[in-house]
């Protein structure tokens, strides 16, 4: 482990769908382990997963923060504990890597901002991993060295059908904290707001018309950019497709690859990029009579989890400051959450 102390220990707070997941990918990573984990949900009653078979598990998460040597925790539970959750992880002195979203209200936020404010040594990272893509990295510097000239436009889509199995886990099915743009396209905010600037207003249409739940399956918006970029967001966890972030990467295994596609399109005065396949397409004198240059930018080692990990065992070893912060991920929920109030059916 050139370059680094030591291992970082970890815990996990919710070892569900995506907590178990989390566990697979510390296994793969050699600058963390996980040795605790902690869930109501254990108990004599669960088998435990396989996963989780070697190390102390705890019904209650306080017990575990209790150990006292833990380096970091990642908090994988229901959306709307995020914060209380984060917050006894920094009373124990532990940095968290909280998942997205950070919180499901503002007012609920706010004791978290508080803290990470007057606190140097409270330590949040949240879970936008896609930041951490190469992909991201290489948008990210081609549009701010100008590249690309002015962004003007930018459409993106998020849309896959979700098992109806998905929905039976309670909290996935109502607010606060269900529907897909508080699960899912809240990254792709969370994206375009890291590529593209901070977003001054939205206007958006979501409905629940596919799916009949009180949260809403399938939605539209439109973004308007500080810098005067307009952008189209539009998903959907009820449509076929191959259009999506976890398609178009290799990011999480369990989504089949789909090589190629792309999820975002970004146009300015100068050039456009697709992303995240990288292709770059630009024109020395603008004009829609000539034929655009179309050039591709290599990406390496595109494992946007393992980084985000890597990332965070520098986090909790006080070597980086969190490319994520949590007021950073209270503006993404904070346009989601207009989206959201749009509903129409
Ligand atoms: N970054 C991503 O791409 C990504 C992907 C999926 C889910 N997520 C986020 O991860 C979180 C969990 O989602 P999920 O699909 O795994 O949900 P899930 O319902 O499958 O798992 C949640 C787990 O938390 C446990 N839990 C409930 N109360 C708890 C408590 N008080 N203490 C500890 N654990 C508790 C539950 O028993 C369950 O095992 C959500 O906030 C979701 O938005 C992020």
């Amino acid at each position: 482990m050139a370059g680094h102390d030591a291992q970082c220990r970890l815990g996990l707070i919710g070892a569900g769908t995506f907590g178990l997941r989390h566990s697979r990918f510390i296994a793969r990573s050699d600058r963390a382990d996980l040795v605790a984990a902690a869930d109501p949900a254990f108990g004599p009653d669960r088998p435990v997963p396989d996963e989780l078979h070697d190390l102390a598990r705890y019904c209650d998460h306080r017990e575990m923060l209790a150990r006292g040597d833990l380096d970091g925790v990642i908090v994988a539970s229901p959306s709307e504990m995020h914060v209380s959750h984060a917050l006894d992880c920094l009373d124990a002195g532990v940095a968290v890597l909280v998942e997205k979203p950070v919180a499901v209200d503002r007012e609920q936020a706010r004791p978290l901002l508080d803290r990470v404010a007057a606190d140097s040594r409270a330590r949040v990272l949240v879970g936008h991993h896609r930041r951490h893509h190469p992909a991201v990295a290489a948008a990210r510097e081609l549009i701010g060295q100008g590249r690309l000239g002015e962004i003007r436009t930018i459409a993106a889509v998020w849309a896959t059908h979700k098992s109806d199995a998905y929905f039976e886990v309670e909290w996935r099915r109502r607010q606060p904290g269900g529907g897909m743009l508080l699960i899912n396209l809240i990254h792709e905010v969370d994206l375009l707001r890291h590529l593209v600037g901070e977003i001054a207003s939205v206007e958006a249409i979501a409905s629940n018309q596919a799916r009949g739940l009180e949260v809403e399956d399938t939605a539209g918006l439109v973004l308007r950019f500080a810098n005067g970029a307009i952008g189209t967001l539009v998903g959907s966890d009820s449509a076929v497709s191959p259009w999506g972030w976890d398609q178009a990467t290799e990011d999480d295994p369990t989504f089949p690859y789909h090589p190629g596609q792309p999820c975002l399109l970004i146009a300015g005065s100068r050039g456009a990029v697709s992303v995240p396949d990288m292709t770059v397409f630009t024109q020395p004198a603008p004009s829609w009579l000539e034929p655009v240059t179309q050039n591709q930018i290599p990406v390496e080692g595109a494992d946007a989890f393992a980084r985000q990990l890597a990332h965070f065992a520098d986090v909790a070893a006080g070597r980086a400051r969190p490319l994520v912060t949590a007021e950073d991920a209270l503006r993404s929920f904070e346009v989601v959450r207009t989206a959201a109030r749009s509903r129409v059916s």
